[in-house]
Protein backbone atom coordinates (compact mmCIF):
# COMPACT_ATOMS: atom_id res chain seq x y z
CA UNK A 1 0.00 0.00 0.00
CA UNK A 2 1.30 3.69 -0.73
CA UNK A 3 1.16 4.60 3.23
CA UNK A 4 4.45 2.19 3.53
CA UNK A 5 6.57 4.96 1.90
CA UNK A 6 7.40 6.73 4.96
CA UNK A 7 9.49 9.38 3.48
CA UNK A 8 7.84 12.72 2.77
CA UNK A 9 6.58 13.43 -0.34
CA UNK A 10 8.20 16.12 -2.07
CA UNK A 11 4.99 16.96 -4.62
CA UNK A 12 3.59 18.52 -0.90
CA UNK A 13 6.70 19.86 0.34
CA UNK A 14 4.91 23.69 -0.43
CA UNK A 15 6.33 26.20 1.43
CA UNK A 16 2.83 27.59 3.05
CA UNK A 17 2.97 31.52 3.65
CA UNK A 18 2.53 31.85 6.90
CA UNK A 19 3.99 35.52 7.35
CA UNK A 20 3.88 35.63 11.72
CA UNK A 21 5.66 33.68 14.69
CA UNK A 22 4.82 30.82 16.29
CA UNK A 23 8.20 29.20 16.43
CA UNK A 24 6.76 29.95 19.34
CA UNK A 25 -22.70 3.41 42.55
CA UNK A 26 -24.66 5.14 40.81
CA UNK A 27 -27.27 3.39 37.94
CA UNK A 28 -29.00 5.90 35.74
CA UNK A 29 -32.65 6.63 36.62
CA UNK A 30 -34.73 6.01 33.44
CA UNK A 31 -35.99 9.87 33.60
CA UNK A 32 -31.98 11.22 33.69
CA UNK A 33 -31.32 8.93 31.06
CA UNK A 34 -34.08 10.61 28.67
CA UNK A 35 -32.41 13.92 29.82
CA UNK A 36 -28.99 13.34 28.58
CA UNK A 37 -30.55 12.30 25.28
CA UNK A 38 -32.72 15.28 24.92
CA UNK A 39 -30.03 17.63 25.68
CA UNK A 40 -26.62 15.95 23.80
CA UNK A 41 -27.98 13.63 21.42
CA UNK A 42 -29.96 15.38 18.08
CA UNK A 43 -30.35 11.83 16.64
CA UNK A 44 -33.36 12.96 15.79
CA UNK A 45 -31.80 14.64 12.63
CA UNK A 46 -30.48 11.61 11.05
CA UNK A 47 -30.80 7.99 11.01
CA UNK A 48 -27.85 5.45 11.90
CA UNK A 49 -27.31 1.63 11.24
CA UNK A 50 -27.60 -0.65 13.64
CA UNK A 51 -24.90 -0.43 16.45
CA UNK A 52 -22.31 -3.21 17.64
CA UNK A 53 -23.51 -5.55 19.51
CA UNK A 54 -22.96 -4.85 23.43
CA UNK A 55 -19.81 -6.05 25.10
CA UNK A 56 -19.73 -6.36 28.92
CA UNK A 57 -16.57 -7.76 30.37
CA UNK A 58 -16.32 -8.92 33.92
CA UNK A 59 -13.40 -9.58 36.22
CA UNK A 60 -12.63 -13.16 36.33
CA UNK A 61 -9.32 -12.79 39.14
CA UNK A 62 -9.93 -12.80 42.53
CA UNK A 63 -10.64 -10.15 44.92
CA UNK A 64 -6.89 -8.55 45.41
CA UNK A 65 -5.78 -9.25 42.06
CA UNK A 66 -5.47 -5.74 40.02
CA UNK A 67 -7.99 -5.00 37.04
CA UNK A 68 -8.82 -2.67 34.59
CA UNK A 69 -4.80 -1.73 34.35
CA UNK A 70 -3.85 1.31 32.44
CA UNK A 71 -0.63 3.46 32.46
CA UNK A 72 -0.62 7.33 31.34
CA UNK A 73 2.55 9.64 31.02
CA UNK A 74 3.40 11.77 33.44
CA UNK A 75 5.54 14.97 32.83
CA UNK A 76 9.15 13.35 31.48
CA UNK A 77 10.56 10.16 32.46
CA UNK A 78 7.80 9.32 34.63
CA UNK A 79 4.61 6.64 33.84
CA UNK A 80 1.70 6.45 36.04
CA UNK A 81 -0.02 2.94 36.46
CA UNK A 82 -3.83 2.98 37.29
CA UNK A 83 -5.90 -0.33 38.46
CA UNK A 84 -8.64 -1.21 40.51
CA UNK A 85 -8.83 -4.12 43.17
CA UNK A 86 -12.05 -5.30 44.71
CA UNK A 87 -10.09 -6.07 48.04
CA UNK A 88 -7.34 -3.46 48.85
CA UNK A 89 -3.77 -4.52 47.75
CA UNK A 90 -1.01 -2.80 48.33
CA UNK A 91 0.01 0.76 45.82
CA UNK A 92 3.20 -0.78 44.83
CA UNK A 93 4.04 -1.53 41.42
CA UNK A 94 7.19 -3.85 40.60
CA UNK A 95 9.74 -3.82 37.62
CA UNK A 96 12.57 -4.74 36.63
CA UNK A 97 14.74 -2.02 36.31
CA UNK A 98 15.20 1.66 35.12
CA UNK A 99 12.91 3.13 32.47
CA UNK A 100 14.75 3.62 28.95
CA UNK A 101 13.13 4.67 26.29
CA UNK A 102 11.45 2.77 23.51
CA UNK A 103 11.68 -0.28 25.72
CA UNK A 104 9.49 -3.13 26.67
CA UNK A 105 9.35 -3.39 30.58
CA UNK A 106 7.66 -5.99 32.88
CA UNK A 107 5.55 -5.08 35.37
CA UNK A 108 3.27 -6.35 38.39
CA UNK A 109 0.67 -4.78 40.29
CA UNK A 110 -0.20 -4.98 44.29
CA UNK A 111 0.45 -8.52 44.94
CA UNK A 112 3.01 -11.06 44.36
CA UNK A 113 0.79 -13.31 43.10
CA UNK A 114 -0.57 -10.45 40.94
CA UNK A 115 -0.99 -11.29 36.89
CA UNK A 116 2.55 -9.58 35.23
CA UNK A 117 1.79 -6.87 32.62
CA UNK A 118 4.45 -5.43 30.44
CA UNK A 119 4.32 -1.81 28.48
CA UNK A 120 6.40 0.19 26.17
CA UNK A 121 8.00 3.07 26.96
CA UNK A 122 7.93 6.05 24.24
CA UNK A 123 11.07 6.92 21.58
CA UNK A 124 13.50 9.86 22.46
CA UNK A 125 13.20 10.28 19.06
CA UNK A 126 11.51 10.25 15.62
CA UNK A 127 8.88 8.20 14.39
CA UNK A 128 6.56 8.70 16.92
CA UNK A 129 3.15 6.86 16.15
CA UNK A 130 -0.08 7.56 18.10
CA UNK A 131 -2.97 5.99 17.48
CA UNK A 132 -6.06 8.19 17.95
CA UNK A 133 -9.81 7.01 18.53
CA UNK A 134 -12.56 8.75 19.92
CA UNK A 135 -16.15 7.50 20.96
CA UNK A 136 -14.65 4.50 21.98
CA UNK A 137 -17.32 2.40 23.86
CA UNK A 138 -17.67 -0.89 24.17
CA UNK A 139 -19.05 -3.09 21.17
CA UNK A 140 -18.31 -5.62 19.30
CA UNK A 141 -17.35 -2.53 16.60
CA UNK A 142 -14.68 -1.22 19.71
CA UNK A 143 -13.21 -5.00 19.64
CA UNK A 144 -12.94 -4.65 16.03
CA UNK A 145 -11.05 -0.86 16.08
CA UNK A 146 -9.21 -2.30 19.14
CA UNK A 147 -7.75 -5.52 17.37
CA UNK A 148 -6.49 -3.01 14.46
CA UNK A 149 -5.20 -0.71 16.70
CA UNK A 150 -2.91 -3.23 18.57
CA UNK A 151 -1.55 -4.43 15.20
CA UNK A 152 0.04 -0.97 14.35
CA UNK A 153 2.69 -0.76 16.83
CA UNK A 154 1.61 2.71 18.24
CA UNK A 155 3.35 4.50 20.96
CA UNK A 156 0.77 6.30 22.59
CA UNK A 157 -2.83 6.27 22.15
CA UNK A 158 -5.05 9.27 22.57
CA UNK A 159 -8.61 9.53 22.76
CA UNK A 160 -10.73 12.64 22.39
CA UNK A 161 -13.23 11.90 24.60
CA UNK A 162 -16.25 9.85 25.03
CA UNK A 163 -14.78 6.53 26.83
CA UNK A 164 -17.30 3.92 28.02
CA UNK A 165 -20.50 4.82 27.58
CA UNK A 166 -21.08 4.19 31.19
CA UNK A 167 -23.67 6.96 31.69
CA UNK A 168 -23.64 6.45 35.70
CA UNK A 169 -24.36 3.22 35.48
CA UNK A 170 -20.36 2.17 37.08
CA UNK A 171 -20.57 -1.78 36.17
CA UNK A 172 -20.22 -0.44 32.63
CA UNK A 173 -17.05 1.84 33.64
CA UNK A 174 -15.46 -1.54 35.23
CA UNK A 175 -16.50 -3.18 31.82
CA UNK A 176 -14.57 -0.26 30.16
CA UNK A 177 -11.89 -1.01 32.48
CA UNK A 178 -11.54 -4.69 31.05
CA UNK A 179 -12.03 -4.29 27.45
CA UNK A 180 -9.25 -1.76 26.67
CA UNK A 181 -6.51 -3.47 29.34
CA UNK A 182 -4.56 -5.43 26.61
CA UNK A 183 -3.92 -2.65 24.82
CA UNK A 184 -4.21 0.71 27.84
CA UNK A 185 -1.83 -1.76 30.31
CA UNK A 186 0.78 -1.78 27.44
CA UNK A 187 0.92 1.85 26.45
CA UNK A 188 0.20 5.07 27.60
CA UNK A 189 -3.08 6.01 27.21
CA UNK A 190 -3.84 9.92 27.23
CA UNK A 191 -7.69 10.63 27.08
CA UNK A 192 -9.96 13.73 27.59
CA UNK A 193 -13.35 13.62 28.48
CA UNK A 194 -16.84 13.97 26.39
CA UNK A 195 -20.22 14.34 27.27
CA UNK A 196 -20.98 11.14 28.21
CA UNK A 197 -18.47 11.08 31.23
CA UNK A 198 -20.04 13.95 32.71
CA UNK A 199 -22.98 11.60 34.73
CA UNK A 200 -24.66 14.23 36.56
CA UNK A 201 -27.92 13.34 37.91
CA UNK A 202 -29.88 16.35 39.02
CA UNK A 203 -31.08 16.26 42.97
CA UNK A 204 -29.04 12.75 43.27
CA UNK A 205 -25.52 13.49 42.47
CA UNK A 206 -24.39 16.73 41.03
CA UNK A 207 -20.98 16.73 40.53
CA UNK A 208 -19.77 15.91 37.61
CA UNK A 209 -17.05 13.48 36.01
CA UNK A 210 -16.85 11.82 39.30
CA UNK A 211 -16.07 8.64 37.84
CA UNK A 212 -13.75 9.69 34.80
CA UNK A 213 -11.78 11.58 37.20
CA UNK A 214 -11.62 8.94 39.91
CA UNK A 215 -10.52 6.41 36.98
CA UNK A 216 -9.31 8.35 34.08
CA UNK A 217 -6.27 10.31 36.00
CA UNK A 218 -4.36 12.61 33.93
CA UNK A 219 -1.26 14.78 34.39
CA UNK A 220 -3.06 18.12 34.97
CA UNK A 221 -0.85 18.68 37.71
CA UNK A 222 2.28 18.28 35.87
CA UNK A 223 1.04 21.02 33.14
CA UNK A 224 -0.16 23.46 35.60
CA UNK A 225 -3.64 22.99 35.30
CA UNK A 226 -5.90 22.78 38.24
CA UNK A 227 -8.18 20.08 36.54
CA UNK A 228 -8.20 16.89 35.09
CA UNK A 229 -10.58 17.92 32.34
CA UNK A 230 -7.49 20.06 30.96
CA UNK A 231 -4.05 19.22 30.45
CA UNK A 232 -1.14 19.03 28.37
CA UNK A 233 1.80 16.67 27.64
CA UNK A 234 4.85 16.18 26.04
CA UNK A 235 6.82 12.93 23.68
CA UNK A 236 9.26 13.80 21.98
CA UNK A 237 9.53 16.79 19.65
CA UNK A 238 5.17 16.56 20.22
CA UNK A 239 3.37 18.97 22.79
CA UNK A 240 -0.22 17.49 23.34
CA UNK A 241 -2.78 19.59 24.90
CA UNK A 242 -6.29 18.20 25.86
CA UNK A 243 -8.38 20.65 26.18
CA UNK A 244 -12.35 20.07 28.22
CA UNK A 245 -15.56 20.78 25.89
CA UNK A 246 -17.61 20.13 29.14
CA UNK A 247 -16.43 22.73 31.22
CA UNK A 248 -15.96 26.74 31.07
CA UNK A 249 -13.58 27.65 28.09
CA UNK A 250 -15.03 30.92 27.68
CA UNK A 251 -12.13 34.22 27.69
CA UNK A 252 -11.51 34.72 31.08
CA UNK A 253 -11.91 30.86 32.14
CA UNK A 254 -9.91 29.13 34.14
CA UNK A 255 -8.91 26.78 30.96
CA UNK A 256 -8.81 29.47 28.95
CA UNK A 257 -5.72 31.10 31.45
CA UNK A 258 -4.62 27.71 31.48
CA UNK A 259 -4.12 27.64 27.84
CA UNK A 260 -3.07 31.16 26.82
CA UNK A 261 -0.26 29.77 29.26
CA UNK A 262 0.76 26.66 28.28
CA UNK A 263 0.90 27.75 24.55
CA UNK A 264 3.20 29.93 25.96
CA UNK A 265 5.49 27.66 27.02
CA UNK A 266 5.75 25.81 23.94
CA UNK A 267 9.21 25.84 22.44
CA UNK A 268 8.77 24.39 18.79
CA UNK A 269 12.39 24.30 18.78
CA UNK A 270 12.54 21.21 21.26
CA UNK A 271 8.62 20.53 20.24
CA UNK A 272 8.31 21.53 16.69
CA UNK A 273 4.73 19.67 16.45
CA UNK A 274 2.00 20.95 18.14
CA UNK A 275 -1.53 18.84 18.24
CA UNK A 276 -4.92 19.91 20.14
CA UNK A 277 -7.34 17.27 21.42
CA UNK A 278 -11.09 18.24 22.62
CA UNK A 279 -14.38 16.65 22.31
CA UNK A 280 -17.02 19.02 20.57
CA UNK A 281 -15.29 19.61 16.89
CA UNK A 282 -15.13 23.19 15.84
CA UNK A 283 -15.71 21.88 12.33
CA UNK A 284 -18.32 19.31 11.38
CA UNK A 285 -20.37 19.09 8.01
CA UNK A 286 -22.33 16.17 9.33
CA UNK A 287 -25.99 16.58 10.23
CA UNK A 288 -25.06 14.81 13.62
CA UNK A 289 -24.55 17.49 16.71
CA UNK A 290 -24.88 20.60 14.92
CA UNK A 291 -25.48 23.80 16.43
CA UNK A 292 -23.76 22.64 19.91
CA UNK A 293 -22.38 25.68 22.76
CA UNK A 294 -19.49 23.32 23.09
CA UNK A 295 -18.31 23.49 19.33
CA UNK A 296 -20.09 27.19 18.57
CA UNK A 297 -18.93 28.72 21.63
CA UNK A 298 -15.88 27.39 22.28
CA UNK A 299 -14.54 27.81 18.72
CA UNK A 300 -15.54 31.37 19.07
CA UNK A 301 -13.82 31.98 22.49
CA UNK A 302 -10.52 29.89 21.68
CA UNK A 303 -9.77 29.55 17.74
CA UNK A 304 -7.81 32.91 18.22
CA UNK A 305 -5.30 31.07 20.74
CA UNK A 306 -4.75 28.01 18.88
CA UNK A 307 -4.27 30.07 15.16
CA UNK A 308 -1.73 32.42 16.50
CA UNK A 309 -0.06 29.56 18.30
CA UNK A 310 0.26 27.63 14.70
CA UNK A 311 -1.23 24.59 16.21
CA UNK A 312 -0.82 21.80 13.44
CA UNK A 313 -3.70 19.99 14.18
CA UNK A 314 -6.78 19.56 15.61
CA UNK A 315 -8.81 16.31 17.01
CA UNK A 316 -12.52 15.81 18.09
CA UNK A 317 -14.78 13.15 18.33
CA UNK A 318 -18.45 13.28 18.88
CA UNK A 319 -19.69 12.96 16.07
CA UNK A 320 -19.47 8.92 14.95
CA UNK A 321 -17.90 9.25 11.77
CA UNK A 322 -14.95 10.11 9.95
CA UNK A 323 -14.39 13.57 8.52
CA UNK A 324 -11.33 16.00 7.52
CA UNK A 325 -11.16 19.11 6.96
CA UNK A 326 -8.41 21.46 5.38
CA UNK A 327 -6.52 23.96 7.38
CA UNK A 328 -9.46 26.49 8.76
CA UNK A 329 -9.53 29.63 10.12
CA UNK A 330 -12.55 31.43 10.97
CA UNK A 331 -14.37 29.19 8.73
CA UNK A 332 -11.93 29.71 5.73
CA UNK A 333 -9.12 27.58 4.39
CA UNK A 334 -6.29 29.13 5.83
CA UNK A 335 -2.83 27.79 5.32
CA UNK A 336 -1.25 28.83 8.76
CA UNK A 337 -4.57 27.21 10.35
CA UNK A 338 -4.68 23.83 12.11
CA UNK A 339 -5.98 21.02 9.99
CA UNK A 340 -9.09 19.92 12.05
CA UNK A 341 -9.92 15.87 11.69
CA UNK A 342 -13.22 14.23 13.75
CA UNK A 343 -11.73 10.76 14.70
CA UNK A 344 -15.72 9.49 16.61
CA UNK A 345 -15.64 6.13 15.09
CA UNK A 346 -14.56 4.00 17.63
CA UNK A 347 -17.40 2.17 17.82
CA UNK A 348 -19.60 3.57 20.01
CA UNK A 349 -23.11 2.03 20.97
CA UNK A 350 -25.20 4.73 19.23
CA UNK A 351 -23.78 3.73 15.69
CA UNK A 352 -23.23 5.97 12.73
CA UNK A 353 -23.59 9.75 11.78
CA UNK A 354 -24.22 8.51 8.65
CA UNK A 355 -25.95 11.72 7.09
CA UNK A 356 -23.85 14.55 5.73
CA UNK A 357 -24.73 17.99 4.31
CA UNK A 358 -24.77 18.35 0.80
CA UNK A 359 -23.24 19.97 -0.64
CA UNK A 360 -19.75 19.13 0.93
CA UNK A 361 -17.79 22.24 1.87
CA UNK A 362 -15.28 23.30 0.23
CA UNK A 363 -12.98 23.19 3.80
CA UNK A 364 -13.95 19.44 4.16
CA UNK A 365 -11.70 16.93 2.23
CA UNK A 366 -13.00 13.43 3.00
CA UNK A 367 -15.67 12.04 5.20
CA UNK A 368 -17.76 8.81 5.89
CA UNK A 369 -19.34 7.52 8.42
CA UNK A 370 -18.01 4.34 9.34
CA UNK A 371 -16.14 2.44 12.17
CA UNK A 372 -12.27 2.89 12.30
CA UNK A 373 -9.22 4.30 13.67
CA UNK A 374 -6.53 6.83 13.06
CA UNK A 375 -2.76 6.95 13.05
CA UNK A 376 -0.29 9.66 13.53
CA UNK A 377 2.98 9.30 12.57
CA UNK A 378 5.24 11.94 13.34
CA UNK A 379 8.20 10.98 10.96
CA UNK A 380 10.62 13.84 11.80
CA UNK A 381 10.73 17.35 12.58
CA UNK A 382 8.72 18.36 8.93
CA UNK A 383 6.44 15.82 7.98
CA UNK A 384 3.78 13.56 9.96
CA UNK A 385 1.91 10.89 7.84
CA UNK A 386 -1.95 10.37 9.05
CA UNK A 387 -3.77 7.91 7.75
CA UNK A 388 -7.34 6.95 8.47
CA UNK A 389 -8.69 2.96 8.81
CA UNK A 390 -11.93 2.15 8.43
CA UNK A 391 -12.52 -1.13 9.84
CA UNK A 392 -14.06 -3.46 6.72
CA UNK A 393 -15.73 -6.68 8.10
CA UNK A 394 -12.27 -8.02 10.38
CA UNK A 395 -10.19 -5.91 7.70
CA UNK A 396 -8.48 -2.22 8.66
CA UNK A 397 -8.24 -0.70 5.49
CA UNK A 398 -6.31 2.22 5.01
CA UNK A 399 -9.31 5.07 3.34
CA UNK A 400 -7.80 8.20 3.89
CA UNK A 401 -4.12 9.06 4.06
CA UNK A 402 -2.42 12.77 3.48
CA UNK A 403 1.06 14.62 4.88
CA UNK A 404 0.76 17.14 7.38
CA UNK A 405 3.83 20.15 6.89
CA UNK A 406 4.53 21.19 10.53
CA UNK A 407 3.79 25.13 10.80
CA UNK A 408 6.67 26.36 12.76
CA UNK A 409 8.96 24.60 10.44
CA UNK A 410 7.23 26.70 7.89
CA UNK A 411 7.74 30.14 9.59
CA UNK A 412 10.55 29.33 10.74
CA UNK A 413 11.40 28.89 7.08
CA UNK A 414 10.48 31.98 6.01
CA UNK A 415 11.93 34.52 8.33
FE1 LIG B 1 -19.98 12.80 22.56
Amino acid sequence: MAFINRKPLPSISLLYPCSTMAVKGLYLLLAIALTFIVVFDFSTAYDRPPAGKPLFVSNDRDSTSPQQVHISLVGEDKIRVTWISEDPTPATVRYDTSPEPDTVYYYQCGLNSSPVFSFKTPPTQFPIKFAIVGDLGQTDWTNSTLQHVSKSNYNVFLLPGDLSYADTEQPLWDSFGMVVEPLASQRPWMVTQGNHEIEKISAIHEDTFTAYNARWHMPFEESGSASNLYYSFEVFGVHVIMLGSYTDFGAGSEQYKWLQSDLGKVDRTKTPWLVVLLHAPWYNSNYAHQGESESIDMKEAMEDLLYGARVDVVFAGHVHAYERFTRVYKGDANDCAPAYITIGDGGNRNGLASKFIDPQPQISIFREASFGHGELEVVNATHAMWAWHRNHDDESVISDTFWLRNLAFVSASQA
